[in-house]
């Protein structure tokens, strides 16, 4: 037998070593470098500013002005940058190196019997302005060359670049099912005894969270969409490799196609901050109209909230936006989550957001709807 995706889609020696040292790159980059330049604009460019304006930098426009020309920020934002082109060419590599087997692997499993399913929708058209962009400079983007796997390979890559980097191991059947086992262990107590017999995952990716969900909710039917069709095909090809039985569909958040009022649990990580703020009201609705009464959606994004950070982390996010291939980053982030949810038809008293600690230093914003609850 052939050897399986998760043999196969292993970085060699050499780059290896290249995406660890990427990994800690970035670590140095995202905390050490980012907290020095915290103090630099406390001690530095913020009195700097003062003395020219006759006032400290109030917001995040003056922020930005504040810090321009400092060498530091300048450093900063050349070491971000750089540091995302070389992540590219180095998980750019192991794609280049491993595509071709894995598409031979996937003819293989493609040939078996399927325990779960896959729905390719090549007539959907991507809507813009996700559809044109390049989502963290990956080359070609997300949705480019179809279901062909590079897309979500290179995604995939970087994931396993950032969970190595974390100290997390990929070894086991998907490199991914920590994530969604933790997702599962922190939407559980919310179900309130409530058991989901049908689960769907938006945004899903190459199914980062949806296979630890049905690796924890064994008796769920547990269903993924996304845009991207390589990024289904290759979630699809994972779960069959291992043999759970998942659902995955390529489609449209906001317009899925499934059965209305038919899932207990909807969860999405990390989709609201890439997918236009505009577009989130029609997303809610959708999941709105597919919860069962009583149904809840759980979406887990970034906590960028401007009231919630520095002027400097403000600054240096903005940054990102324009630089580094975050486009919707802060229109999500400035956005309220729960008028966008009113917006999609859930009622004020049905919806809640809160902020939740992963890990010591970082939280996730944690944001939903359960149908129903509304006095
Ligand atoms: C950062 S990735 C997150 C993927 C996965 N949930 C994870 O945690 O790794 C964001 C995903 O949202 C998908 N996405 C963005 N807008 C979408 C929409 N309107 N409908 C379906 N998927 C969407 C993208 O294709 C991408 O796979």
């Amino acid at each position: 037998m052939s050897d399986n995706f998760t043999q196969i889609f292993q970085p060699n020696q050499d780059e290896n070593a290249r995406q660890a040292f990427v990994g800690a790159l970035k670590r140095q980059i995202n905390a050490n470098l980012e907290k020095r330049l915290a103090t630099q604009f406390d001690e530095v460019c913020a009195p700097d500013f003062e003395q020219r304006h006759g006032h400290e930098p109030a917001n995040r426009d003056e922020a930005r002005e504040a810090l321009a020309n400092d060498p530091l920020y300048q450093m900063w934002g050349s070491l971000t940058y750089t540091s995302q082109d070389l992540m590219w060419e180095t998980v750019g590599d192991t794609v280049d190196r491993t595509v071709a087997r894995l598409e031979a692997r996937a003819a293989e499993l493609e040939q078996g019997e399927p325990v779960g399913t896959l729905t390719l929708n090549p007539e959907l058209k991507m809507p813009e302005p996700i559809g044109s962009t390049e989502i963290h400079r990956q080359p070609g983007g997300y949705f480019f060359g179809d279901k062909h796997l590079t897309a979500a390979a290179l995604y995939a890559g970087t994931l396993m670049l950032y969970t190595a980097a974390k100290g997390f191991s990929s070894s086991s059947a998907s490199p991914f099912s920590f994530v969604g086992q933790s997702v599962a262990k922190m939407v559980e107590p919310m179900l309130e005894g409530r058991k989901p017999l049908r689960i769907l995952d938006m945004g899903c990716g190459p199914g980062t969270v949806t296979f630890g969900l049905k690796q924890h909710f064994a008796d769920s039917e547990v269903h993924g969409v996304d845009l991207s069709a390589s990024f289904v095909r290759f979630a699809h090809l994972w779960a069959e490799e291992a043999g759970v039985p998942i659902h995955y569909r390529q489609a449209d958040a906001a317009d899925t196609g499934l059965e209305a009022g038919s899932f207990d649990l909807i969860v999405s990580q990390i989709m609201f901050h890439e997918t236009w703020h505009d577009k989130a009201p029609a997303i809610f609705a959708e999941a709105r109209r597919l919860l069962a009464p009583g149904g809840m959606m759980v979406n887990i994004d970034v906590p960028y909230q401007p009231e919630r950070i520095s002027l400097v982390e403000q600054v240096t996010n903005s940054w990102q936006v324009e630089n580094n291939g975050e486009p919707f980053w802060t229109g999500f982030a400035d956005s309220s989550v729960t008028d966008m949810m009113r917006n999609g038809g859930f009622a004020e008293d049905e919806c809640f957001a809160r902020y939740v600690a992963a890990g010591p230093t970082r939280d996730y914003y944690v944001f939903g709807a359960r149908l129903g609850t509304a006095a």
